[in-house]
Parts: structure tokens; C-alpha cells; sequence
């Protein structure tokens, strides 16, 4: 057994006990002891900043649902999720969720895709969005929606039939060795990428004709933009030094300028990363799973297979690359950044903070409350280097009932911009709004970070609340779930 043991928050008593709680912790996340209400809420002040108006600090995270059809098309769940970010107040919506610029470039076979026969779909998921939001907060004003652009990369699983068909800009040693690519499996080629920087080009002018505000061109969570700004072992126009690997983002930006001028962009990045974990059996007991431990790397030094990692010692973050891409935003005229870090599907504890591991996760290794400031620390050195960048911030779910006090502090004390909700708007999408209208909030209905809705997805069912949203709950999908858990 592990001996991390690991407080529960659903069992601190109030405000003051979490505070007390973090500082035994030695954790710097800022909470304010009482949440202000209407016009004296921090979270409901308006932004307006170069041509960029926003009506509150709230924003929806992306969150894909693994709902659509094997065609690329939303569903009745995907449309309900979406009404359900509407709902949430949030005046910023960022992208939805992750939407694939093209069939073969989804990470999963119920994932969207942008195209000609898609188009009515995705504008149906924006007019309910709309709708709902209306509902909520009266008016559509300083409402900001975007449409996450991605392509899977490594993480490529296009349909059922084919299975994973990883798309890899340079060989990861531990990476490749998990899901057994061999030293000679081809890497995508220059003119491979140049033709993915197209279907962005062609995603982003479909986005502007829908009505979306801005889309986000997607460096984040291990997937192919994100990864091409790891590949310091890649030779040719995309690899090598800091210019050859932001190319590609340079050139999307470009081509989105020229052919959909009235589109902002935004840029959702891994801001820093450490080595993949694996669970340690010996750390493990009868059916769970044991403590995360990274994977060796003593024999990968200097590290140069990440993004924001210290090469000397991959498990610290280095932020000199980071910063030098913010500038880079900075000098391509985009404002939009929304910051999260490392990837699920490697180091999920960094990227989403949780008690309870999804089945092919690890135990956490740390207090994830430790993960959550980590993050918040990162985006705060980034918000002061930065300060005309819009900042949002992620990871915050795992707050739980502390969640509206920390996200009033941190934009108060001008730490982030705005605040995201992740996986609580699976839950409880109206937290923050109905924290910063007084009213009283619905515990019952609070995300505890069982993590279901990444295990369901793992096991190809679709994503959502399992243990709290009774639309899930009831349905045969949890049933299976929990067999499926069981073994
Ligand atoms: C079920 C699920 C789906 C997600 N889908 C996306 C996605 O489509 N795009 C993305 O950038 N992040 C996605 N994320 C990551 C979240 O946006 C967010 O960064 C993460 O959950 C941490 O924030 P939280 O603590 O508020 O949950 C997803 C996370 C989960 C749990």
C-alpha cells in the first residue's frame, strides 16, 4: 500500500477547516472566506481588451462526450451537454469540446469531426448552447463561443473497426513502447503535416461560417500540435529548434487570417509536462491499482521528448519554452489562452487532479490538491509575465465545495483571468453561477473526482456523470459500467 494518505474534501466541514487544511498542506491556493454576490463578484466582471469582450469570468472547459455518430455527427446526448454548458452562466465557452479538423484524425469513434456533412449539427449544438444561456442569465450579451480544432496525432482511433492508428511527429522512447510501435514505424511526413495544416485551414473558415467567435487551435494533452512542440529529435521543416516546431501553429494561424478574418483565435496549451507514470503494482492492493511512480527515464537524459519539461530532470517543469511561446502568441496577435498541463492519457494526476483513479490510471501520488495549486502557481507566473494575454485557468474541480471560494480569490487577487470548469460541469454545471447569485449550492450534485467519466470513455461508453447526473446514471450504459469496473 501507498502511504499517501489523502484527506477527503467532502468531509471538511467549511470554509475556514479548508483553509486550515491547506496550509497543513503547505499548498498556495488563495480562499476567500465569503462569496460575494451579483456586480461585487469578481467572477461576474466583464472583460473587454483589445476587440475581445467577455460578459463574466466563468468559462465551460471543452469536454467531449465520446457521443457522437461513427460519421462525426452530435447526438441527443452530445445536443444536451451543450445546453448544459449554456446553462452554466459562463460568458466564455471554450470550444465545446474537441472537434477533429478530419475523419482520421479523431482520438475516438464517437468523436465530432468539422466537414460539409457535419455543419448543421455542429450550428444546432451552438443555437441550443445559445438558448439555454439566455435562459440562465437573461441575455446572450458578452457571450464568447469557440470551436475547439484538434487532431489526435499519436493518439489517433478513428473507428471501431481499425482501432488506434497512432500519427507520430518523432519516436518517444517510453511512449512508443506502451502502445509497441516499433524503431521503423514512419513518422508523419513534412507533406503530411502541411496537408493536416489545410484541414485546419478549411475547419476554421466552416467555425467562422457557423457563427463561432474564435476557434482554439489545440497544443495540448499529447496531441499532434502539441506534441510537434516536443519534437526537438525531429529532423526537417517541423522538428529541431523553437521556429521549426511551432511551424505548424504559425501556418494554421496564417491561412486562418487570410481566409477567415473575422475569427479570433485561441490557443489551449500544455503549459508544462513531466515524464509519463505508470502504476506501481508493488504500491497497489487486491484489484486496485497501485500509487503512480514515472517511468524510468536515467538512461533519456538530456530529456527531449517534451514540452515545458526540465531536460536534466523531466519530472520538473521548465517554463523557458512556454514563455517563449506566449510571446510568440503575443507577436501573431492572439489573446486567447487557456492553460492546462501534462496529458490523461500519461500523467493524468498533473492534467486532472482526482481521488480516484480512472481503470487505467494509477493511485494518486500526490495529494491532488498539490496538482491543483501546481497548476494555479503556473498560470500565475505566466498571468504576471503576460498581462495583456486572457487567461484562463484549469484543473479546479477537485475543489469541490471550496471551488467558488478559490476561484473568487484567484481572479480577485489577479491570478488568472478567468476560471474554467471542467469536469464539474458534468456534474453541476451552474455551480459558480449559482454561488455568485447567493444562492445556496446543491452539494448532492457536487463532482467528487470518481473519475467515471474518463474509465466509461476508456471502455468505449460515452462520457458524463455517472454517479450524480441521473440522465447517466439510469441508463444501460451504467450498467455495464459497473460490470466493467467490477472486473
Ligand atoms: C470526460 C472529459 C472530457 C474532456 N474533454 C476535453 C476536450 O475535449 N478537450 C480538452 O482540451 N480537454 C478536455 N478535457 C480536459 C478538461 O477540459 C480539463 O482540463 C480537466 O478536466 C481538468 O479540469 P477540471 O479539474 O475542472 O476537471 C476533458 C476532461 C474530461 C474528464
Amino acid at each position: 500500500m501507498g502511504a499517501n494518505v489523502i484527506h477527503r474534501i467532502g468531509s471538511v466541514k467549511d470554509v475556514a477547516q479548508f483553509q486550515k487544511h491547506l496550509t497543513s498542506l503547505g499548498v498556495n491556493i488563495p480562499c476567500d472566506s465569503e462569496i460575494l454576490h451579483g456586480e461585487a463578484s469578481p467572477l461576474r466582471h466583464p472583460i473587454r481588451s483589445a476587440g475581445i469582450t467577455i460578459g463574466n469570468r466563468i468559462v465551460v472547459q471543452p469536454m467531449e462526450g465520446w457521443d457522437g455518430t461513427t460519421d462525426g455527427n452530435p447526438t441527443e446526448s452530445t445536443l444536451r451537454r451543450w445546453r448544459r454548458f449554456g446553462s452554466s452562466g459562463a460568458k466564455l465557452i471554450w470550444g465545446g469540446e474537441a472537434v477533429a479538423v478530419s475523419a482520421e484524425g479523431r482520438a475516438n469513434p464517437h468523436q465530432l469531426v468539422i466537414a460539409e456533412h457535419t455543419e448543421k449539427g455542429l450550428a444546432k449544438l451552438r443555437a441550443a448552447l445559445i438558448e439555454e444561456h439566455r435562459l440562465t442569465t437573461g441575455s446572450d450579451d458578452g457571450l464568447l463561443i469557440g470551436l475547439q480544432l484538434t487532431h489526435s496525432g499519436r493518439y489517433c482511433h478513428p473507428t471501431k473497426e481499425v482501432g488506434a492508428q497512432p500519427l507520430i511527429a518523432f519516436h518517444h522512447p517510453i511512449l512508443d513502447r506502451r502502445v509497441r510501435l516499433t524503431k521503423d514505424f514512419p513518422l508523419l511526413t513534412d507533406a503530411d503535416l502541411d496537408a493536416i495544416i489545410e484541414q485546419f485551414h478549411a475547419a476554421a473558415i466552416r467555425a467562422w461560417k457557423l457563427g463561432f467567435d474564435f476557434v482554439d487551435v489545440k497544443h495540448c494533452h499529447g496531441y499532434l500540435a502539441h506534441e510537434l512542440l516536443g519534437a526537438h529529435t525531429r529532423a526537417g521543416r517541423y522538428g529541431g529548434s523553437f521556429e521549426n516546431r511551432t511551424s505548424f501553429l504559425r501556418q494554421v494561424v496564417d491561412g486562418i487570417r487570410t481566409a477567415a478574418p473575422g475569427l479570433k483565435i485561441g490557443v489551449r496549451l500544455s503549459a508544462f509536462d513531466t515524464v509519463p507514470y505508470r502504476h506501481d503494482p508493488e504500491r497497489g492492493s487486491e484489484g486496485k491499482a497501485g500509487e503512480g511512480i514515472p517511468e524510468k527515464f536515467d538512461g533519456l537524459l538530456p530529456y527531449l521528448y517534451g514540452f515545458g519539461v526540465d531536460p536534466l530532470n523531466p519530472i520538473d517543469a521548465d517554463l523557458t519554452e512556454p514563455v517563449r511561446f506566449l510571446s510568440l502568441l503575443e507577436e501573431l496577435d492572439i489573446r486567447l489562452v487557456n492553460l492546462t498541463a501534462g496529458s490523461p492519457y500519461y500523467n493524468p494526476h498533473i492534467q486532472r487532479p482526482a481521488l480516484f483513479p480512472p481503470s487505467d490510471g494509477y493511485r494518486p501520488p500526490e495529494d491532488p490538491l498539490v496538482g491543483v495549486a501546481r497548476q494555479m502557481e503556473v498560470t500565475r507566473f505566466l498571468k504576471e509575465k503576460f498581462p495583456k494575454l486572457i487567461f484562463v485557468g484549469s484543473a479546479y474541480s477537485y475543489l469541490q465545495d471550496f471551488f467558488p471560494h478559490v476561484a473568487q480569490a484567484a481572479v480577485r487577487l489577479g491570478w488568472v483571468d478567468c476560471v474554467g470548469l471542467g469536469r464539474m460541469v458534468l456534474s453541476y454545471p451552474e455551480m459558480l453561477w449559482d454561488a455568485t447569485e447567493g444562492r445556496p449550492m446543491q452539494r448532492k450534485r457536487i463532482c467528487r473526482t470518481f473519475s467515471d467519466c474518463t474509465t466509461a470513455p476508456r471502455n468505449g461508453l460515452p462520457s458524463g456523470c455517472y454517479p450524480l447526473d441521473s440522465y447517466y446514471k439510469e441508463s444501460q450504459a451504467a450498467d455495464r459500467l459497473t460490470e466493467l469496473k467490477k472486473r
